[in-house]
């Protein structure tokens, strides 16, 4: 009885606890703390993007010591591990957005945002070209903003390797606006084979949907997909959903190459139980508005085309390099052997640049294109540019003291104390390591609730697959949310759709 006692007694202040923290984090979003001006004769810090990498980078900036303009055509940080749940509704999309004017609001000095591209970069005359390319435009569109540093992190575009019909017949996976129009398509291609008289044949492609890519991305919508139809739409249409088929298309012999072979036995096994069609060494040459046209190699090594007649083709076969990352890479000479994207050092300099730094999927560190990466590299450049400010004041303070030791006798005791002192400080915040990346794990969701986990665990690696992952997948992309009220946004996205079905209506 007493061991019950305590157990309810720790429940219970646990659970006060969380709520407190969780309303604490509410009161500071909506009473953020008066905010310096930015001050424009400080040196001006100009960070490209609102992404993974800039974002963690602005987190832990100290921006009084810099004037910070940041320039992003996405007035948001958005939140890409669950985007795949977003597409169909498991998740709404403004749960996962955190607009960047609430993060900047929270910083203790002022910084610029700017809604616009950047076109280009001249790192000559140390300015960026940027221009305004939304729907409601004013006279000015296109400007100049020069910079002092410049920190890149602009991400990458989808790779679709030059192949014929992608770009105009199928939707990516990278942003909001792309899983709006994946959810919005998926719920026309059911209407569609709804309507009445519709050929059997049709009815057929329009409920097949090709998946591009067995890589992370293309595996986790492929498994939403599938749970929407089975949990949702089966319920809601049921004259058509046993025509309701989904592929997945992969080049290389198995899904989830960075996943450890027991995990990808694993995934495979468990498309095969949900009826997911997983078709490997398929290499998808040409896409036309209604069929894909994928080259499969046999066992015995003979190449034969397939075509796949589809309503909804969603491709997910990577990253390429950003036209503004191209452009800046063609004017350095030290670039020109760098193929993925912006060379840098270990202290995420850009190669062959002054003043330039690189983070995230458009920089090329020698680490997988993740956010768990770019979070990484945006934190340290943060550590970076604190250290920076705070060694170029101690030096100030340093010259300062030694020009006037000399002046006031009496206290030359004291002045060469503090000067030790300062030489000290400098001494320690000087000595900043190189960077390091140090890798927690992958993680994704494989549907019917349940997820791979390949986790690093005291200098080991654990490999884990199942329900019981998919509740750890569940509670650490929670716990990565951006803001209390992601976290909030997001959980009762989880319990409405469980409870009440995901909302099947086409906005
Ligand atoms: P991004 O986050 O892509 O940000 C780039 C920013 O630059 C954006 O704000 C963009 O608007 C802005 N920008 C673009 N062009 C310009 C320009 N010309 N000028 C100025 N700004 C510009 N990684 C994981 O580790 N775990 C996961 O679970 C995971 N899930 C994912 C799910 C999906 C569906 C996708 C697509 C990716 C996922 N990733 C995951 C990968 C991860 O999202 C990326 O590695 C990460 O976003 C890279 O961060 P970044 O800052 O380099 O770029
Ligand atoms: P990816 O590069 O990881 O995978 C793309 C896949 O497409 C490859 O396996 C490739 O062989 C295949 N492919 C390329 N061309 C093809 C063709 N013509 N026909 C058929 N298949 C073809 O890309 P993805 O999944 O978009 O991921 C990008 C990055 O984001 C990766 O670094 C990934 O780790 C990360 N990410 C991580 C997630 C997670 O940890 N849960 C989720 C989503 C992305």
């Amino acid at each position: 009885f007493r061991v019950f006692r305590w157990t309810w007694r720790l429940t219970y202040l646990s659970l006060l606890g969380g709520i407190g923290y969780v309303g604490y984090g509410i009161y500071q979003d909506r009473h953020p703390e008066p905010q310096a001006d930015a001050d424009p004769t400080k040196k001006t810090l100009v960070i490209l993007g609102t992404g993974w990498g800039s974002v963690s980078l602005l987190k832990k900036l100290d921006t009084e010591n810099y004037n910070v303009v940041v320039i992003s055509p996405r007035n948001y940080f958005l939140f890409t591990p669950l985007l795949p749940s977003c597409t169909t509704g498991t998740v709404e999309h403004r749960s996962i957005m955190e607009p960047i004017r609430t993060i900047l609001r929270h910083k203790k000095a002022a910084v610029k945002f700017y809604e616009a591209e950047a076109s280009s970069i001249d790192p000559e005359r140390k300015v960026v070209r940027i221009a305004d390319n939304s729907e409601v435009q004013g006279d000015m569109t296109e400007t100049e903003v020069p910079y002092d540093m410049l920190v890149i992190g602009v991400g990458a575009e989808n790779a679709t390797f030059g192949i014929p019909g992608v770009r105009e017949h199928s939707c990516f996976l990278k942003e909001i606006g792309d899983a709006q129009q994946i959810r919005k398509k998926i719920m026309d291609c059911v209407e569609t084979a709804a309507f009445k008289d519709q050929t059997p044949e049709e009815v057929d492609r329009l409920l097949h949907m090709v998946v591009v890519g067995g890589g992370p991305t293309g595996v986790e919508f492929a498994g939403e997909l599938q749970d929407f139809f089975e949990e949702d739409i089966r319920k809601l249409v049921p004259d058509i959903s046993d025509r309701f088929r989904v592929t997945l298309i992969e080049a290389l012999p198995n899904v989830l190459p960075s996943f450890s072979k027991q995990l990808i036995d694993y995934t495979e096994s468990t498309f095969k139980e949900e009826k997911i069609d997983v078709r490997t060494k398929t290499m998808v040459k040409n896409v036309t508005d209604k069929t894909v046209e994928a080259q499969v190699t046999g066992p015995d090594g003979e190449k034969q085309t397939i075509i796949f007649p589809y309503g909804l083709l969603v491709w997910a076969t990577g990253n390429a390099v950003r036209p503004v990352v191209k452009d800046l890479m063609s004017r350095i000479p030290a670039q020109k052997d760098s193929r993925r994207g912006l060379a840098v050092n270990e202290y995420l300099v850009v190669q062959g640049t002054r003043d330039i730094w690189a983070v995230g999927d458009c920089a090329v560190a020698g680490y997988a294109p993740t956010a768990q990466v770019a979070g990484q590299e945006g934190s340290f450049l943060a550590r970076l540019f604190n250290n920076m400010a705070q060694t170029q004041a101690l030096e100030d303070k340093i010259s300062d003291l030694s020009s006037s030791l000399n002046l006031q006798p009496g206290d030359a005791a004291e002045a060469s104390r503090r000067l030790e002192e300062y030489q000290r400080q400098l001494r320690r915040i000087k000595n900043i390591k190189p960077f390091h990346y140090s890798h927690q794990g992958s993680l994704a969701y494989i549907g019917s609730e349940k997820a791979v986990a390949d986790v690093s665990w005291f200098n080991g690696n654990v490999a884990a697959g199942g329900r019981l992952t998919y509740l750890f997948w569940r509670s650490a992309y929670l716990s990565m949310c951006f803001s209390s009220r992601n976290r909030l946004l997001v959980l009762n996205d989880w319990f409405k759709s469980k409870l009440f079905g995901r909302d099947v209506s086409r906005e």
